[in-house]
């Protein structure tokens, strides 16, 4: 697959994305969590690969990171993300670029690299290729954080339309297929997403074959009793399902 496939999909839709407010499920359930897991970022240099129009890379930078830089594949959403930087400046370095190929940072490090929802744009061998990058610019120490669509959710049946990926294979024989699937807004509509099928193996040996030799922690994210408390009808038909994949490892 041609990473150019996913550059039309964000290109296209770059405004329903652009938000400074959650508004997308995901924005509840799986960013809040990541954000978390990212801190302290203050002092912290900051690398967010496929940072879409900058909602999580503007959060990043609000929690007081050092210097940071966000990089997409879709030059509408790095366009998204630097009108949102002229508006309201936080100092944010935007660029153009592919997860698997961090050539443009040649001799950079960085203290915290993330990856919010952005491999399951991609596939395992491009996947495997970005980590191995990863690697090499990470400090000693720094840490990688990331997000997937939890990978058991095509394989549900009875899931909520809010959130959830229709199989085009099985959970082996699907691996590396296109997983078509839709997100939910609060506001009732519903954006196109895509999981290309990975299992947990796919993943942890990528991290390790990538170089890195820490214990990765790994949490399975779900509606919690906050959210549930917070806005049943949204929240409550996606109680007690597995929602994401949450993964943070150290170099
Ligand atoms: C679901 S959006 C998430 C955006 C952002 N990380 C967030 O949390 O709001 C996935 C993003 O990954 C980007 N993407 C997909 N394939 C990519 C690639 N090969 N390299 C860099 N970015 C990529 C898309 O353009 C899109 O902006």
């Amino acid at each position: 697959m041609n990473p150019d496939s996913a550059k039309k999909i964000f290109d296209d839709s770059s405004e329903n994305w652009a938000r400074d407010e959650p508004k997308l499920l995901s924005d509840w359930t799986a960013r809040p969590f990541l954000l978390d897991w990212c801190l302290p970022v203050e002092g912290k240099r900051v690398l967010d690969l496929g940072c879409g129009e900058g909602y999580f890379t503007r959060q990043l930078s609000r929690k007081g990171a050092d210097r940071v830089q966000g990089s997409d594949i879709s030059s509408g959403m790095i366009e998204a993300a630097r009108a949102n930087e002229a508006k309201s400046p936080l100092g944010i370095e935007y660029a153009v670029g592919c997860a698997t190929d961090l050539s443009a940072l040649e001799g950079e490090s960085f203290d915290l690299i993330t990856a919010v929802f952005v491999y399951n744009y991609l596939k395992i061998d491009q996947m495997r290729q970005s980590l191995r990058q990863i690697f090499s610019h990470l400090k000693t120490g720094g840490q990688l954080v990331f997000s997937l669509p939890h990978p058991v959710n095509p394989f549900l049946t009875g899931t909520d339309s809010k959130f959830h990926f229709e199989r085009s294979g099985g959970w082996f024989s699907g691996r590396d297929q296109i997983f078509e699937g839709t997100i939910a807004l609060r506001d009732g509509e519903t954006v196109a997403v895509r999981c290309i099928h990975k299992t947990f193996e796919d993943v942890f040996s990528a991290l390790r074959d990538a170089g890195f030799e820490k214990f990765p922690e790994m949490r399975e994210l779900a509606v919690t009793e906050e959210h549930l408390a917070s806005d049943a009808s949204f929240f409550g038909p996606l109680k007690d399902l597995p929602l994401h994949i949450a993964i943070r490892v150290e170099r």
